[in-house]
């Protein structure tokens, strides 16, 4: 069967090629690939900057964002044939001092011996056909068609909105009424549809100008948008919930001033490894003090944050009929992978496209 695959570590060693067809073991399903987004984690892996290929091997197939049909599915496992799946990608890391592994938690990982599917250790879903266990496997109904394939970037919003929302009640009797939600990419829009679910007020704010696709796709969804260039970080503050999708430390550490007393900024955004930035740490820290400020890191998502995004998911579709598809700015085959990761500044989420949905 045909494969992406590409050498971690090497920049331009992306190869469509044939592998072995994969062979479900003992309470395995076998699923047909449909159509796999690409991330800017991806870009760092096919950049050779991220990534790491499975134990005793050099290779790694990518490829994180995956919607699949089931194939065959093991007894009992409540999966049938043809059902659409979103796989999930973390795994544990198996070792016993690990509490979050052990409680079906590996996106809270402590020992960090996690692996990623596409992404870290194991091999992803850039390919015709996989293997998988069930408890991987979540379903998602087939109303959602090809838009199913935003699910898993939609779980890592779904995951850090739960989390806030759970905290913040745990310490008071939260009302949150404003969010911003920095970067207008495809987690900031999701971030922004979430949020609007909750019936929050969003103010959303990226470089992009006032009149481009994603500032017109997140007035489509009821947010206000404002233009880096025109507005300044924080205006139509303060907000009672950050959501900082763009992982710019000019962004993050300038909105906190932004937030609200009992605020809650949740960082979403994974920055580069290098730079530094002078910041007003003693009034920044004043601030979270006195104002109860909290601020949270998030990454990956449980299954639970996978079956939530699932569900707002389809209520996005139900509520801006249309809007999860447009988000896909573009399709390309598995030759043309290139393609989906140069991205021009208009795009949102390219998918490679294996078979039809
Ligand atoms: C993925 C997450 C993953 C993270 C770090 C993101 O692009 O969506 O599932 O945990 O990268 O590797």
């Amino acid at each position: 069967m045909r494969a992406i695959t590409i050498r971690p570590g090497q920049a331009g060693s992306v190869q469509v090629g044939d592998i072995p067809e994969p062979v479900p073991g003992p309470g395995q399903a076998l699923l047909q690939t449909l159509s796999v987004g690409v991330c800017g984690t991806d870009r760092e892996i096919l950049a050779g900057a991220h990534g790491a290929a499975p134990a005793g091997r050099d290779v790694l197939i990518p490829g994180h964002e995956c919607l699949a049909r089931v194939l065959r599915a093991p007894d009992g496992s409540g999966l049938a044939a043809g059902q659409l799946v979103v796989p999930t990608v973390r795994r544990p890391c198996g070792r016993p001092e690990c509490y979050p592994c052990a409680h079906d938690h590996p996106d809270m990982c402590v020992t960090l011996g996690y692996t990623e599917r596409g992404i870290q250790g194991a091999d992803g879903y850039q390919c015709e056909r996989f293997t998988e266990v069930p408890r991987y496997l979540v379903a998602v109904p087939a109303a959602l068609g090809a838009a199913a394939v935003l699910l898993e970037p939609t779980s890592v919003v779904a995951k850090a909105v739960e989390e806030a929302a759970r905290v913040q009640r745990a310490r008071l009797a939260w009302e949150p009424r404003a969010a911003l939600v920095t970067g207008a990419g495809p987690v900031g829009l999701l971030g922004a549809m979430l949020l609007r679910l909750r019936g929050l007020d969003v103010t959303v704010y990226d470089r992009m100008p006032a009149d481009s696709f994603k500032a017109r796709a997140a007035a489509a969804v009821g947010a206000r948008y404002l233009c880096a260039d025109q507005a300044k970080l924080g205006e139509g503050g303060p907000f009672d919930w950050i959501l900082e999708c763009t992982g710019a430390p000019p962004v993050v550490f300038g909105s906190i001033p932004a937030l609200a007393p009992c605020g809650v900024l949740c960082l979403l955004g994974v920055s580069g490894t290098e730079g530094t930035l002078s910041v007003p740490a003693a009034a920044v820290n004043r601030q979270l003090v006195l104002t109860n400020g909290l601020l949270f890191g998030s990454v990956n998502a449980s299954r639970e944050a996978f079956t939530a995004g699932a569900q707002a998911l389809a209520a996005a579709q139900a509520a801006w009929p249309g809007w999860l598809e447009r988000l896909i700015t573009r399709r390309v085959a598995p030759n043309a992978v290139g393609q989906a990761v140069d991205l021009g500044p208009e795009d949102v989420k390219a998918v490679v496209e294996w078979a039809a949905a």
